[in-house]
């Protein structure tokens, strides 16, 4: 049985680690008395059935969730599916996946490298969506994939990990509405994700989101460290459907300009 705790936990730490702003944004809002839940947490992963979103969900399903929606992103050849569990206290898990059958023969080649590095033992492991990367990657490798695929080359450099938490606006107790919240992280020298606007979705969708941009951090590649942008931290709204449940699923229009949040930045 997975101890689903623990790998909250374990999941939280690495992706703390990666995204210092996540921390800092943590801690001002516990500052302000929140005690903060998470209402999804996210994950990338490639279709390959190896690592495939039925793979990783495995922790998960043995816990209890159960699968719900199921998403297309034809622009950045995704699909995805959530899951959710009967405490409403647990987040929801949100795993997206890239077709690699869209993707160039190059790309397809070097991801299927990547994963038959994976030794045949560490499939077995309950953590394995919060291993980080199991390969090993050189920069030239990743700024190719980053070119054809924002995704593939996000995934291909940080592997299995959290991409994003998500803050439940809902349960916060001194800020209401996501418009607030965002003036909050503004004012105190956070960069939220305009792409399609900061906020992505509206009450009428049920379902409001925004994001910071993702942090820049040094990753180790094959041939020393790079800055590149790793996780963000996500803050979702949610309203009450007509009979009266609060709308449990995602946007496919709000998600697919979160995904953006990792790119690298035009300058
Ligand atoms: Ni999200």
């Amino acid at each position: 049985m997975v101890d689903i705790d623990n790998l909250f936990d374990r999941l939280w730490a690495l992706f703390r680690r990666m995204n210092p702003q996540a921390e800092a944004i943590h801690q001002l809002l516990a500052e302000s008395g929140e005690v903060i839940l998470n209402d999804h947490i996210a994950f990338r992963t490639f279709d390959d059935p190896r690592v495939d979103i039925d793979f990783l969900a495995r922790p998960f399903l043995n816990a209890g969730y159960l699968p719900q929606g199921e998403y297309e992103f034809p622009n950045k050849h995704l699909v995805a599916r959530h899951f959710e569990h009967s405490d409403p206290q647990r987040p929801k898990i949100f795993i997206s996946q890239l077709k690699l059958r869209d993707m160039s023969e190059r790309l397809q080649e070097k991801v299927t490298g990547f994963i038959d590095q994976i030794l045949p033992e560490t499939y077995e492991r309950d953590d394995f969506c919060a291993m980080g990367r199991p390969w090993d990657i050189d920069y030239t490798t990743y700024e190719q994939l980053v070119q054809e695929s924002e995704y593939a080359g996000w995934l291909s450099a940080f592997g299995f990990c959290a991409n994003h938490f998500t803050v439940l606006v809902n349960k916060l107790s001194t800020i209401d509405k996501l418009e607030d919240l965002n003036e909050f992280l503004k004012s105190n020298g956070f960069e939220l994700n305009s792409a399609g606007g900061e906020i992505k979705g509206s009450p009428e969708e049920y379902l409001e989101q925004s994001s910071t941009l993702a942090a820049e951090i040094d990753v180790p590649f094959a041939d020393g460290l790079h800055r590149i942008p790793s996780c963000y931290y996500e803050f979702a709204r949610r309203y009450q459907l007509p009979d009266g449940k609060t709308f449990p699923g995602f946007i496919t229009q709000s998600a697919d300009k979160i995904f953006e949040s990792t790119d690298r930045r035009k300058t």
